[in-house]
């Protein structure tokens, strides 16, 4: 089998009548590509883990058609929790960020691979907006990658990992933003004069919506160093070839590097012995821009591990804003090369 891919109107109705059907099919979202079943149907499911290799034990985002919908899949536990989440909802749906908030029992245990919390956002995607108000039912939807590899954010992405194992694949072209969503867990702490309470947020994975703007919504905590739980393995978003990182913030050295053939993914501009003898070179922003980084990132990332070079290195990015997010990715696409232990390659810098 090699999944079609439709775009318009042909792709729209083609996807909710698979969905209707209890089947699977790539979305388009603002992020990246989604494999996405009706989240209230098992067997569609069911399908996801299956068709992605996923453990059974790695939960699913659901994507609601509207923000109404939190109250058919959220059990909230009082009205303050409510109102105070929509608050943060109206703020940042539809968009890039994703809320781990407690679940409905109506919602099937599968999605949330039998935990007592449902991640949830709303898509800006207009083609997965059309989809899901035409189906009237919330999505589980992951990534459309097999499981551990590289976020998909083209439909060519989607088919060169999942085409032997979908139907169909909708066309909505590359994603704006191409980092997953944030994900953040929430909860509601009671204020310690008894009146009221207020929201804590901590961010599991950083994403498009930083801690900056989640601030004046209530506490915002960040995982400084990467968490092994389910749900942020360490060895994700990683390419089939090594990946070392190096840190190159002393401008004009050439990283001595030992290897014959190596890729080279460049941040903004690659010292000028990369440019001359790297057989496979992507430069994220020659601008320096942070958002077209984030963008380019996981086609450049595909694209080096497609050649036949040895290994990847990587510039380390600055971690600000979206940088966060970045970085993040990369230490988890390093993580194998580093046998077990995350570490940057630093120094080993030569004139
Ligand atoms: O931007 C995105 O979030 C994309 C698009 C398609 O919406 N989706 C996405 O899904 O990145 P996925 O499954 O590849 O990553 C979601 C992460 C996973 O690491 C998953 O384990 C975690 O969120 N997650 C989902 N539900 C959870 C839950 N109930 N408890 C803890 N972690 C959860
Ligand atoms: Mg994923």
């Amino acid at each position: 089998m090699s999944a079609q891919i439709l775009a318009g109107e042909e792709g729209i109705s083609a996807s909710v009548e698979i969905l209707r059907e209890g089947g699977v099919v790539g979305l388009p979202t603002e992020t990246v590509y989604g494999l996405a079943g009706d989240a209230f149907q098992s067997t569609a499911v069911a399908r996801i883990f299956e068709a992605k290799g996923r453990p059974l034990t790695d939960p699913l985002i659901v994507h609601l058609p509207e923000t109404e919908w939190l109250d058919r899949v959220v059990l909230f536990s009082s009205p303050e929790q409510r109102q105070l989440v929509g608050r943060l909802a109206s703020a940042f749906w539809p968009g890039p960020l994703t809320l781990l908030l407690p679940k409905h029992p109506d919602l099937p245990d599968l999605v949330t691979a039998g935990s007592d919390r449902v991640a949830v956002r709303v898509t800006a995607h207009p083609l997965f907006q059309e989809v899901l108000r035409r189906l009237g039912s919330p999505l589980a939807a992951p990534s459309a990658n097999r499981f551990g590899r590289i976020s998909p954010t083209s439909p060519l992405d989607v088919q060169i990992e999942l085409g032997d194992r979908i139907p169909l694949i909708l066309d909505g072209g590359p994603c704006e933003h191409g980092m997953e969503s944030t994900l953040v867990a929430i909860d509601a702490e009671p204020h310690e004069n008894g009146e009221g309470i207020s929201l804590n947020m901590s961010i599991l994975r950083p994403g498009p919506i930083t801690n900056d703007q989640l601030i004046q919504y209530g506490h915002v905590s960040v995982s400084q160093r990467i968490v092994n739980s389910p749900g942020s393995l360490l060895g994700h978003y990683a390419p089939t070839k090594r990946l070392q990182i190096i840190d190159l913030d002393i401008k004009g050295l050439i990283p001595n590097l030992q290897i014959g053939s190596y890729g080279y993914l460049a941040f903004t501009s690659p010292p000028q012995g990369i440019v001359k003898e790297c057989p496979a070179l992507e430069i994220l922003s020659s601008t320096g821009n942070m958002e077209q980084a984030a963008a380019n990132f996981y086609g450049a990332l595909r694209r080096l591990d497609q050649t036949n070079v040895d290994m990847i290195y990587a510039e380390a990015l600055p971690e600000q804003g979206l940088g966060v997010a970045i970085m993040d990715r990369l230490r988890r696409a390093s993580y194998g090369s580093n046998h077990g232990t995350g570490h940057q390659l630093h120094g080993n810098l030569q004139p």
